[in-house]
């Protein structure tokens, strides 16, 4: 079975990677040994995804899968982007993430609140060949927070798929229309038939 090393060790990532590649060993990057910093200084999702990939795929000889997103709001030109995690200043403050978008845009009509999260994945084999792939969930962004399910901007997000904000809805209706999902599914049909 090819061996897949994931370049993250959250936990809820690994989990929703391997009911999607399904014929791999997939294994956390501590798991495999890896234990340096990446330093995300891209400016894409694209660009984060595959240097996280590589260092990982380089400093442990081995085919990586790295992912990078983000919320992109249109009112605000797409920010917050590939600052999505780090918005308010701080890294993963998601409480103060989530104020800092509902001042953003406090004068923004209902209308004008269009959003999306993306995603890029990418796969670094041993041999040094990339692939990416990226996937989309489009919605809006609330006045409030509804609900308290999933994590970062899901309470502040309403899916245009789902009809419900993704701070209401299951794991399972999340992983149905999410953005990471897409990209893993992409991505895996993109690689099948490759020799990893
Ligand atoms: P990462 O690519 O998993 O590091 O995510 C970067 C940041 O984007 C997270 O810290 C969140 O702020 C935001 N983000 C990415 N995906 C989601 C999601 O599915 N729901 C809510 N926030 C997300």
């Amino acid at each position: 079975m090819s061996k897949i090393v994931v370049a993250s060790d959250n936990k809820g990532k690994l989990r929703e990677i391997a009911q999607i590649f399904k014929g791999y060993e997939i294994l956390s990057m501590r798991e495999a040994g890896f234990s340096g910093e990446i330093e995300e200084t891209g400016k894409t999702f694209e660009e984060n995804a595959v240097l996280k990939a590589r260092a990982v795929s380089e400093a442990l000889h081995c085919t990586a899968l790295a992912d990078d997103s983000g919320l992109c709001v249109e009112a605000l030109g797409g920010a917050p982007g590939v600052y999505s995690a780090r918005f308010c200043g701080r890294h993963g403050d998601d409480k103060a993430n989530n104020a800092l978008l509902l001042e953003k845009l406090r004068s923004v009509p209902d209308g004008e609140r269009a959003a999306y999260f993306e995603s890029c994945v990418a796969v670094c084999t041993q041999g040094g060949k990339v692939i990416t792939a990226t996937g989309r969930t489009h919605g809006r962004i609330l006045k409030e927070e509804q609900g308290e399910g999933g994590f970062g901007y899901d309470p502040l997000f309403y899916s245009d798929e789902l009809g419900k904000s993704f701070g209401l809805a299951s794991a399972e209706e999340k992983n149905g229309v999410s953005h990471r999902a897409k990209a893993l599914a992409a991505l895996s049909r993109k690689i099948k038939g490759i020799s990893l």
